[in-house]
């Protein structure tokens, strides 16, 4: 049995024969960019997230650039992202010519709060970029009531969390990435809802910055040959839509096939001396993008720190268990992102020790009793002999 991250195959062979179909329509109708399969996707995708406007795009990476222009941001002003993320929630930023500001985040959600945030606020701070990592929204009433009193804007990036739901203390739930002024989201195929090649999404809730965002997507052109902004090209292709039109039907299922899977890893591993499992936050639903165990180091062990990290992937990968670091460098040690960085040489404390202490098991749809003993048996081995 050979054993991937995250297995495609397999969920494509259930709904194969819908997915050829959907993607024969596309061809014989030779509408590849733009017409009814992307028109069907962005209103069934505001229906299911509960969202004014969703504004399909190339991929998560364009939607977080084409919200910021959207959102007007001007070089210089300084936006707030985690330092534990994927680069390119800071990437955007840098390209803009904006100035990322790396803070903490929570040791147990691995997600931005909003104490961390008020601390590196200054006068220039003009958005807040949290990344519902892994799968968990962060905690986002406080943030957003943070937002609201000092006129920040808000950019959730959901790469990670589609599906997932956040409750407010007093006014109900919501879907994350659809809170903020802005939520940006990915369609690579291993996202939770994935399609076969690049895709991505803006939500918004506010029909002018919907305008706008749409407007930039689209050469910054209001209507034909007529360019009232500077913008990009970024569109989600026909085959992608028609992809995920299937795909968007199944994400509930989806995403409680990795709770399950998730669940099941955590009764295993619970009571494993070092191992720390998963910490659910009480106000969010947790989609498991990622099923991510943290590793300690053994006490007074005279090894580099996350040696004990590394000895796992590496006894697993002997194993054939595939097993990942997401994310092994802080942002503000990418060489690409140390110069923005003025805080500590010693970096941020919880940053630092996520670094050398995550691994990321394989989670997808499609985890059957077999996959999953056989992965538990592997972690159990290397801890329990
Ligand atoms: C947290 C996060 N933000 C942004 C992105 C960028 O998405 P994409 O690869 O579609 O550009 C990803 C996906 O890789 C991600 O995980």
């Amino acid at each position: 049995m050979s054993l991937q991250m995250v297995d495609l195959k397999t969920q494509y062979h259930h709904i194969k024969e819908e997915i050829d179909r959907e993607i024969q329509d596309v061809i014989e109708s030779c509408m590849f960019i733009g017409g009814p399969k992307v028109a069907a996707f962005r209103e069934n995708l505001e229906q299911y997230l509960g969202v004014k406007h969703v504004i399909p795009c190339a991929n998560g990476t364009d939607a977080l650039q084409i919200a910021m222009m959207a959102l007007d941001l001007q070089p210089g002003d300084e936006v707030i992202v985690p330092a534990f993320t994927y680069v390119a929630t800071a990437e955007v930023i840098g390209l803009l010519g904006l100035v990322p500001v790396m803070t903490d985040v929570h040791p147990h959600t691995f997600n931005i709060t909003a104490e961390q945030i008020e601390r590196v606020m200054t006068p220039k701070t003009k958005a807040i970029v949290p990344v519902h990592l892994f799968g968990q929204s962060a905690d986002m009433e406080p943030i957003l009531e943070l937002a609201r009193r000092h006129n920040l804007f808000v950019i959730e990036d959901n790469a990670q969390a589609i599906g997932a739901v956040y409750g407010f203390e007093d006014r109900g739930i919501q879907k994350t990435g659809t809170m903020g002024h802005f939520g940006c989201t990915s369609f690579f195929p291993s996202k939770n809802l994935g399609c076969y090649g690049d895709g991505g999404a803006l939500m918004t809730n506010d029909d002018e910055l919907a305008h706008k965002a749409r407007t930039i997507a689209n050469h910054g052109q209001s209507r034909q040959y007529y360019h009232d902004l500077i913008g990009v090209n970024s569109r989600l292709d026909a085959i992608q839509a028609a992809v995920l039109n299937v795909k968007l039907q199944r994400l509930d299922t989806y995403n409680a096939a990795r709770r399950q899977a998730a669940e099941t890893y955590n009764k295993a591993f619970a009571g494993i001396d070092g191992l720390i499992t998963p910490v659910r936050m009480p106000n969010s639903t947790h989609v498991y993008h990622q099923y991510t165990l943290q590793v300690r180091d053994l006490p007074g062990e005279a090894s580099l720190p996350g040696a004990r990290r590394d000895a796992l992937k590496a006894y697993l990968g002997e194993h054939g268990i595939p097993a990942m670091v997401y994310y092994p460098v802080p942002l503000y040690r990418q060489a690409a992102y140390s110069h923005y960085w003025s805080g500590p040489e010693e970096g941020l404390p919880v940053t630092e020790a996520l670094c050398n202490s995550v691994i990321s098991l394989p989670m997808h749809s499609e985890m059957s009793e077999a996959v999953l003993n056989r992965i538990i048996g592997g972690v159990k081995d290397f801890f329990e002999g």
